[in-house]
């Protein structure tokens, strides 16, 4: 796969209910971060490698190029993910057509790297999601997993049931990589739920005053290793958020300054080194509007954070609801929209013009009274 070659045609379809992909998801396509070897997500991918490399010489199988556009049946049947499940609506997810999307996570290339016979194997890439804006969101992010099979003559020594192993030396997997590329930093395990994983846990790293969720991981369900021809093996998986541990790591602030062109941007990344601390440059201040609307029974934030994506780009820092009220069987929403470049100061001409026209496409698309 080669990422250039993705035209807009493959995955722009205008006027067809069925596909949702619009053109700022388009212009993402191929762009490939998590392979340029001095950018922040392809050092850290790169010190990933490094980790798993010495911890488990010679195993772990890499795969950084496979294509972003898989289908409904490998992005979510495969994995298991139950048929009403959220992630799945078009809310959520970018669908080219019915049955094919921009993968959400990684976990879509499991079954098939399984089905080829791999036992280690690390698939880095990046994946789209339909979310709501600030500092920490981007629809476009990159995500590595990973995925151990063991045979059952690794764990009947040891005391454990399969699953207790592999749940043991998952656990001591990425707590061993979190301090390889962290050293000390606070860090906690959450019980949660993954429908292809079976305990499932998430780790959570504190970062500007807040828990940060920055993977999801878990055994395997059985279900998925009989699918694949591995009966009787029991397996881990885990998908890691490469900008949430960058951010944590580089101490960088904001998720778009990941597409930033600016040189005092990517000049920092030139020694290709883990330990640099990313030094802002000067922050431009922030420009607030607030933008207040009775809402349709169709109305969803997505929508609004896509809307406002369209025409702002990365211009926009936050979607924040700040009121929010019924009255007589109608709901009012307020949403403030914090403009900011990472790179200039922003005129107030410039500023207005861009609300009046979000004004304008929020109206006609999501049909919503503004008031
Ligand atoms: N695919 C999950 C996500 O994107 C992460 C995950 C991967 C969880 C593998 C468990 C196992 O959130």
């Amino acid at each position: 796969f080669d990422g250039a070659s993705i035209t807009r045609d493959d995955v722009v379809r205008e006027g067809d209910p069925t596909n949702n992909v619009p053109d700022t998801i388009f212009s993402k396509l191929g762009m490939q971060l998590h392979r340029r070897d001095n950018h922040p997500i392809g050092i850290l991918r790169n010190a990933i490698y490094e980790y798993f490399d010495a911890t488990y010489p010679g195993k772990f199988v890499k795969f950084d190029d496979l294509s972003p556009i898989v289908s409904v049946k490998e992005n979510f049947d495969d994995v298991l993910v139950p048929a009403d499940h959220v992630s799945r609506s078009y809310n959520d997810t970018y669908y080219v057509d019915a049955q094919t999307v921009l993968r959400c996570h990684t976990s879509a290339h499991q079954t098939e790297l399984l089905k080829r016979g791999h036992c280690y194997f690390l698939v880095t890439g990046d994946v789209y999601r339909r979310d709501s804006i600030d500092s920490t969101h981007y629809p476009v992010f990159h995500q590595m997993e990973g995925v151990r099979v063991f045979s059952p003559d690794e764990w009947v020594n040891s005391g454990l049931d399969g699953t207790s192993y592999a749940a043991m030396d998952l656990k001591q997997s990425l707590e061993g990589l979190a301090k390889s590329l962290f050293g000390d930093v606070d860090m906690r395990w959450i019980d949660t739920y993954f429908p292809f994983t079976n305990p499932s846990f998430e780790l959570e790293i504190y970062f500007q005053e807040k828990w940060m969720e920055v993977l999801g991981c878990g055994v395997t369900e059985q279900e998925i290793l009989r699918r694949n021809g591995r009966s009787g093996s029991v397996a881990w998986a885990f998908g890691l958020g490469l900008e949430r541990l960058a951010m944590v790591l580089f101490e960088i602030p904001d998720i778009r300054l990941f597409w930033s062109n600016d040189q005092r941007f990517t000049s920092q990344f030139s020694e290709r080194k883990l330990g640099a601390k990313f030094q802002p440059f000067s922050k431009y201040p922030p420009c607030y509007k607030d933008m207040s609307f009775w809402i349709s029974d169709s109305f969803t934030e997505n929508n609004l954070c896509e809307v406002v994506r369209e025409i702002a780009g990365d211009l926009v820092e936050e979607v924040r609801l700040i009121d929010n009220f019924t009255n007589k069987g109608m709901t009012s929403h307020c949403y403030r929209i914090a403009y900011r470049s990472m790179e200039r100061s922003l005129t107030d001409e410039e500023i207005n013009q861009l609300q009046g026209h979000v004004r304008e496409v929020v109206q006609n698309k999501l049909r919503v009274t503004l008031r």
